[in-house]
């Protein structure tokens, strides 16, 4: 099938539509209909997302769950979270109960330091780049004097700028690396503005540089962009209490969980192939209040993992400890947020979510988010080293299946009794449905 097409971004939504419809389904009706069907019904809400990206046809929708109860520095969070993942708000939930009467979580910003980086090429003597560069150092400030005005009223702005021989990289590979402190927004365009003033001050000023030859005034910039990778824009987030503490209904033996649960991380810390899944868990949580909150999911997700692999090998966020009798669990993840520009001002959702936190601050979001990746991080542990995963999954899964057969009440509350005493597994609860509907 020859799907090509050309000028596909100029064609109106409904053409679009139609040729979606038309070319991949064999009920075009219907299918324009399934499209319809998730368009919002206010109009100027439907052209405000529309606008969020091009080509937009539709809505996608993605359940936006609540977790209560966290407790976090002595003040109670309410907390918004976006994910399809069935059992994540659950999970969340149940660890912010539990840590609630356990002290709640300790958070500290170890850092808010963005990144920005000129790439740039130059052949040339190094020590006549180096002493043109502390010569112009001041006018990249000067000329960025208009671009970070507001930033630097707020508190924020350019804090460094260094020139970086990458020459052992690649030949005649060099960097400006710059250092910002965007306060509470994410700050990707005031820094990508801010690199492109960079560059055209670096070009300008080489051209005009006497002491430089030809080839040298030559100096190629390659390209402009702030850096994902966020190792000094960090927090902690930490959960303790004494050992006996962490009894409750499912944990008896209080000492004998604290062992198994240090030696579960312990292996995330040693074992890539497990520090993954580990991880991914503590993004569960991550993402999901990323994504409500407006942020972007893909960048921390980026950070997150690299500054996982900081020490030479892809380990876990997290780590635990027993020690005097205290048990101590704790994550450190790098966390480049906004609560002002992007999406936070735009999206409806998104400023209900920043409401629910009480309009946080960029640090105040930083230590929840550490939080919840913590607390999911709590959970999925404690699972995996008592009952096994598959319980609560599978409870929730079995949900799922109901939903999708449509099944009533009084199947439902048939099929949950059954499954009290049976273990759930996809085919089990089909067969189960399909046998009641035959009685
Ligand atoms: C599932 O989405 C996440 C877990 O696999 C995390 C983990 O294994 O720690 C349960």
């Amino acid at each position: 099938m020859d799907t090509a097409v050309a000028g596909f971004s100029k064609w109106s939504k409904d053409e679009k539509i139609d040729w979606i419809a038309n070319t991949y389904f064999s009920n075009p009706q219907e299918a324009v209909a399934r499209i319809k069907s998730y368009w919002n019904s206010d109009e100027a809400l439907q052209k405000l997302h529309d606008e969020f990206i091009e080509n937009t046809i539709t809505n996608f929708y993605l359940p936006f769950g609540i977790a209560p109860n966290f407790l976090i520095n002595g003040k109670n969070y309410t907390v918004p979270m976006a994910i399809e993942e069935s059992s994540v708000v659950a999970a969340a939930s149940k660890s912010a109960k539990f840590w609630a009467t356990r002290g709640g979580f300790k958070t500290t910003i170890l850092g808010t330091q963005k990144i920005g980086q000129v790439h740039f090429t130059f052949n040339g003597e190094v020590h006549k780049l180096e002493r043109f560069f502390e010569q112009i150092k001041p006018q990249f400030f000067t000329d960025t004097e208009q671009l970070t005005k507001n930033m630097r009223a707020r508190g924020g702005g350019i804090t460094n700028i260094e020139l970086r021989n990458k020459t052992a990289l690649m030949p005649g590979y060099f960097q400006l690396h710059a250092t910002f402190e965007t306060k509470d927004s994410m700050g990707a365009n005031f820094i990508n503005s801010c690199l492109e003033q960079f560059a055209q001050t670096l070009v300008r000023e080489a051209e005009s540089h006497d002491v430089f030859s030809k080839e040298e005034k030559n100096l190629r910039v390659v390209m402009s962009i702030l850096s994902n990778y966020v190792p000094n824009c960090v927090v902690r987030a930490e959960v303790s209490c004494a050992v006996d503490e962490l009894a409750d209904k499912n944990i008896d033996n209080p000492k004998a969980f604290a062992e198994k649960f240090v030696q579960a991380v312990r292996i995330a810390e040693v074992e890539p192939f497990r520090a993954v899944t580990h991880n991914k868990g503590i993004m569960n949580g991550i993402d999901a209040v990323v994504l409500a909150t407006g942020n972007d999911f893909r960048a921390i997700e980026a950070a997150a993992h690299a500054y996982a692999s900081k020490d030479g090998q892809y380990a876990s966020l997290s780590h635990a400890s027993v020690e005097d009798g205290i048990f101590r669990f704790w994550l450190e993840v790098p966390l480049a947020l906004g609560t002002v520009g992007g999406l936070t001002s735009l999206h409806p959702l998104v400023k209900m979510a920043l409401q629910m936190l009480e309009k946080p601050s960029a640090h105040e979001l930083m230590q929840v988010v550490a939080s919840v990746g913590l607390a999911q991080n709590f959970a999925a542990l404690r699972s995996l080293t008592t009952t096994g995963i598959q319980e609560g999954h599978m409870k929730m899964h079995l949900n799922n299946i109901l939903n999708q057969f449509e099944a009533n009440d009084e199947e439902r509350a048939q099929v949950k009794k059954h499954f009290k005493n049976h273990a759930v597994s996809h085919s089990a609860a089909v067969n189960f449905i399909e046998s009641l509907r035959k009685r």
